[in-house]
């Protein structure tokens, strides 16, 4: 159609009016700030457009001349797992994470960090372990691992593929489900501890619909968001083939109207209808005033894991895809925003406690200390049991609480009170503690707590 001057006014006083009448709280940004690449492109809106990056590939000038001129967000495609942080219980290597996190900051992107509970991609020796002692091992893994990038990275995929792919809604089968359904909780609380600054997020694929997969996530997340368990995003992985589902925004959508951001955080697209495919999804983030971003999973066709299928922007030699184009367009063409994407939960100053209250003496078997992550308004406490010389089949921990500090939630004990004085009990999976062995248990509360004090008796 010829735009005539007085369709184009109309064009222009119709944006105004949209504009207007959505409010402060939404961007509008039109195709006249055109940017030429999908990073820059991606931030008119607030947004991020992002890759995996294998560290393996940093001295590819051709690779890296790409992620420096179209991305700004990185997520590590393996080098964060389990197996790569943590090769032997208790030794962590930083090494290949690093180098993509330095990489990142210092050509002016973020992060997304990737991941850290997984059923694959386990080291060894964790897939060797089950009960207690898995729970125990897994988020000590969280915990150090999210310290270690404390303050470094935009947001965590703290629980990847935990649901099955049965048409059930449910949980996966895995070592960490068979540790207690609220292996999931007990990891957000750890990373929240660990690292507060840091967006929380849950990542799964064949989510990208309204499905019985994606409704049990939806479920969950609804009921963390009931019950202060810190969660702040869902990824959605978005492995596709020629197109993606028709109810893709409408998904996206339920999901932010919960109050957690969404980012499409794994996207690669197979099949002839590839460069539309790739057009659609792009429209339905910027269509989501809570979608954050996009990631596609590699930059060239050849770095793909689905190798053969070609389901990236850019060619084997690095050039522009007419997926590329689509995704540009979408992205240029504008959406609304919400200004700024605020976490959920409180980030303010986050002054790490440690350590703790003094260690009361075993009355009865068992010590307890306490260590504290602190911030204005909250915190969240720590709890370590230790057994004495002879092994634990049930424990009971008692806190005393300063006035003003209130529990708002737990895990991995169940607690008596909420405020004063509150006494801890041991759940099933953690009931027994061989002798001179820990296991750890936590609270979130709101006040202060410190001053907080513990002492432990054996049941
Ligand atoms: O590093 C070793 C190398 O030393 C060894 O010689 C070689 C032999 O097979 O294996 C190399 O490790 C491989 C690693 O990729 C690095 O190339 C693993 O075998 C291989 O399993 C691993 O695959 C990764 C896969 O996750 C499993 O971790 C893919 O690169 C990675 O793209 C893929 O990413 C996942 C996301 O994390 C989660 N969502 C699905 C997505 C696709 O599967």
């Amino acid at each position: 159609m010829k735009m005539t001057s007085r369709s184009f006014s109309r064009a222009a006083l119709a944006s105004t009016l949209l504009a207007t009448t959505v409010g402060a709280s939404l961007l509008l940004v039109t195709s006249a700030g055109a940017a030429t690449t999908l990073g820059a492109s991606a931030a008119q809106t607030g947004r991020y457009f992002g890759t995996a990056v294998s560290a393996g590939k940093l001295g590819d000038s051709t690779y890296v001349n790409l992620l420096n001129r179209e991305f700004n967000m990185v997520t590590a495609e393996n080098e964060m797992k389990w197996d790569a942080t943590e090769p032997n219980q208790g030794q962590f290597n930083y090494s290949g994470g690093d180098r993509i996190l330095n990489q990142a900051v210092s050509n002016g992107k973020r992060m997304r960090g990737h991941a850290l509970l997984w059923y694959q991609q386990q080291p060894g020796w964790a897939q060797n372990l089950s009960g207690s002692a898995l729970r125990q091992a897994a988020i000590n893994h969280v915990t150090q691992v999210a310290t270690y990038y404390k303050g470094k990275l935009y947001s965590w995929d703290v629980v990847n593929e935990a649901f099955a792919d049965d048409g059930s809604g449910g949980r996966r089968d895995s070592n960490l489900q068979r540790t207690g359904n609220d292996w999931i909780e007990a990891a957000f609380r750890a990373a929240r501890a660990a690292d507060p600054g840091a967006k929380l997020c849950y990542n799964d694929y064949n989510t990208d619909g309204v499905n019985p997969k994606s409704t049990g996530i939806y479920n969950m997340v609804r009921d963390f968001k009931s019950r202060g368990v810190p969660i702040d995003c869902v990824g959605f992985q978005s492995h596709l083939t020629n197109s993606a589902p028709g109810d893709y925004q409408a998904n996206l959508q339920r999901f932010a109207d919960l109050g957690v951001e969404v980012q499409i955080t794994e996207l690669d697209i197979a099949g002839s209808n590839q460069a539309n495919a790739y057009g659609a999804v792009t429209r339905a983030c910027m269509a989501v005033a809570r979608c954050a971003g996009i990631t596609t999973w590699g930059i060239r066709d050849t770095d793909s894991w689905r190798t053969g299928q070609n389901p990236l922007l850019f060619d084997g030699n690095g050039n522009k895809k007419a997926a590329y184009n689509s995704v540009l367009d979408a992205l240029n063409a504008g959406g609304a925003t919400t200004t700024p994407t605020t976490p959920t939960t409180p980030t303010t100053p986050t002054t790490p406690t440690t350590p703790t209250t003094p260690t009361t003496p075993n009355p009865g078997g068992c010590t307890a200390s306490v260590s504290l992550n602190s911030w204005n308004g909250g915190f969240v406490a720590t709890v370590k049991v230790t057994a004495g010389a002879s092994a634990l089949n049930g424990w009971r921990v008692t806190t005393v609480l300063p006035a003003g500090a209130t529990v708002t939630s737990a895990w991995s004990a169940a607690n008596t009170g909420t405020t004063g004085t509150v006494t801890w009990a041991n759940v099933a999976y953690n009931s027994a503690v061989a002798a001179g062995q820990t296991t750890e248990f936590g609270f979130q509360g709101t006040g202060s707590a410190e001053g907080i004090t513990s002492t432990c008796t054996a049941s």
